[in-house]
């Protein structure tokens, strides 16, 4: 479990840059994302793990990569169903554990009408990861109701995942993000959520983020719908595993959207 975990969340910081690509689940072909080997290939080398379906990781992703996978094993909803929030597991732990999965991933909708079996699907995921060892990413959807992402809301969600056994939970930022922070016991990382007007927001998100508490995020939209999503990527690196400013990201971001390939200060693999 320790292992696999370190795999993704690397001890030389303590902390992790996932790249989530597993929109096309609940959303289709979102954009940028629709034809997902040529997103994730020039993105994979900058990532401490890939998040995705079992789907896109057999199509879209070169097994030969050392990249670990973050397998999402729930879904059964769609954006134009009547709700987000009707979700099960999918994705077999056999499965799972065939495909190398580091972690698997289900989402969870506290508060919702399926509270209950998201919740549930939740513990029966991590008595499997237990028994053969492979931490369990819980992640904090909020469904189609965006306006319940406050500290008091995700703080209780993450709350409950850690209680149910996550091994680490994935929400959203949101004002008074430390509360949420000091509230559960395993690690956070956030989500970027729809792409932010500027790349200097999401640079914003993932350093207060950072500065709350969080070891990471796990961030899609607004890495790969950026102009530069290189650069994006390796900029956010920078805030996450070195400790720079929203400034200094900017920075990176500029130099790194000159070049072809990026030079870090750290390598992503270690
Ligand atoms: C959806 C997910 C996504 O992976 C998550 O929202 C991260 O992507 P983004 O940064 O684009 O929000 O788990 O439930």
């Amino acid at each position: 479990m320790k292992n696999r975990l370190s795999r993704i969340i690397k001890p030389s910081s303590g902390h992790a840059v996932m790249l989530a690509v597993d929109h096309g689940y609940f959303m289709g072909p979102t954009h940028k994302l629709e034809e997902p080997r040529k997103t994730i290939e020039p993105l994979l080398p900058y990532a401490d793990a890939i998040m995705c379906t079992r789907g896109v990781l057999r199509t879209s992703v070169d097994p030969k990569t050392s990249v670990p996978i973050v397998l999402r094993v729930s879904a059964g909803a769609s954006v134009i169903g009547e709700t987000l929030t009707n979700e099960a597991t999918t994705t077999s732990f056999r499965d799972a554990i065939r495909l190398n999965a580091a972690a698997v991933a289900l989402s969870i909708f506290v508060g919702t009408q399926h509270e209950h079996q998201t919740l549930k699907s939740l513990g029966q995921l991590v008595n499997l990861g237990e028994d053969y060892g492979i931490p369990v990413l819980a992640v904090t959807a909020v469904g189609k109701e965006l306006e319940k992402r406050d500290a008091r809301y995700l703080g209780l969600a993450c709350r409950i995942a850690a209680e149910i056994g996550a091994h680490f939970v994935k929400t959203y930022f949101c004002e008074d993000f430390g509360k949420v922070v000091k509230g559960c016991p395993v690690p956070l990382v956030v989500a970027g959520g729809p792409k932010l007007e500027t790349e200097l927001d999401a640079f914003e998100l993932a350093h207060d983020a950072i500065a709350d508490g969080a070891i990471g995020v796990d961030m899609g939209r607004n890495i790969w719908q950026s102009e530069y999503p290189v650069a994006m990527i390796t900029s956010i690196r920078e805030i996450v595993h070195n400790g720079a400013s929203v400034r200094e990201a900017q920075q990176a971001f500029e130099e790194a959207k000159k070049t072809k390939t990026p030079i870090l200060t750290k390598n992503p693999v270690m």
